[in-house]
């Protein structure tokens, strides 16, 4: 079995990047392998609605020189388990995730679609707590079930916001990763995906 990890911050290897690690690792210890794309290391095209992904044509842009995505749609394909992750930017998800997720328009809403029947899981970070990061998560629950996926627990959330001082101000800490709450409430997303996963194999 194997889960696939796509990160869609700009920051490499930062607190989603190092969420999605530790969701990676609760996979490793059962025995999965895992594997991680930074879409920040991927150089992916803008959709550009042409369209002929509906007229059962190839995408375009796939055999455009330098374009990326194949490689991410290949690492699905391989996969039996995807981690989505994202920081919350402004109550959205980054424009490289949405880049992303426009691209998989071809797989993701037609009549046949190769991706579906996949177990899903979602990551957030963000700076603050009351600041849209549902919003953020909502978006990609959205894509998750637009691509077929399986979501059960669903998702965690980690915040760099961390309580508030005796003058009132609001506190934080160094990143979002650290939040320990999110990092209890990552190996129940972990564990519930894995328990999904073998239940449907
Ligand atoms: C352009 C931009 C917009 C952001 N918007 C929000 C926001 O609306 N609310 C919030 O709480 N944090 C916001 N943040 C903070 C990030 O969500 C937070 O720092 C996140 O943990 C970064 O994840 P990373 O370390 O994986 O890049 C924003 C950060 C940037 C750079």
């Amino acid at each position: 079995m194997k889960v696939l990890a796509i990160n869609g911050s700009h920051r490499t290897g930062r607190s989603t990047s190092k969420l999605l690690q530790m969701a990676l690792d609760d996979f490793a210890a059962q025995g999965w392998d895992t594997e991680l794309i930074e879409l920040a290391d991927k150089h992916i095209e803008y959709c550009i609605g042409c369209n002929s992904c509906l007229r059962d044509k190839p995408c375009p842009l796939l055999s455009r020189e330098g374009d990326q995505m194949q490689e991410v749609l290949d690492a699905i394909m391989e996969s039996d388990a995807v981690i989505v992750g994202n920081p919350n930017y402004f109550e959205n998800v980054t424009a490289r995730m949405k880049t992303f997720i426009d691209r998989t328009c071809p797989q993701s809403h037609m009549e046949i679609n190769p991706l579906a029947g996949r177990v899903a899981g979602i990551v957030c970070t963000t700076g603050l707590s009351n600041c849209g990061i549902d919003v953020t998560a909502a978006v990609l629950q959205r894509f998750c079930n637009a691509c077929g996926w399986i979501t059960g627990y669903s998702w965690t959330v980690a915040t760099c916001e961390s309580g508030v001082d005796e003058n009132g101000e609001v506190t934080y800490r160094r990143s979002a990763d650290l939040d320990p709450q999110a990092q209890a409430s990552l190996h129940n997303l972990t564990g519930s995906m894995m328990n999904l996963a073998q239940k449907l194999h």
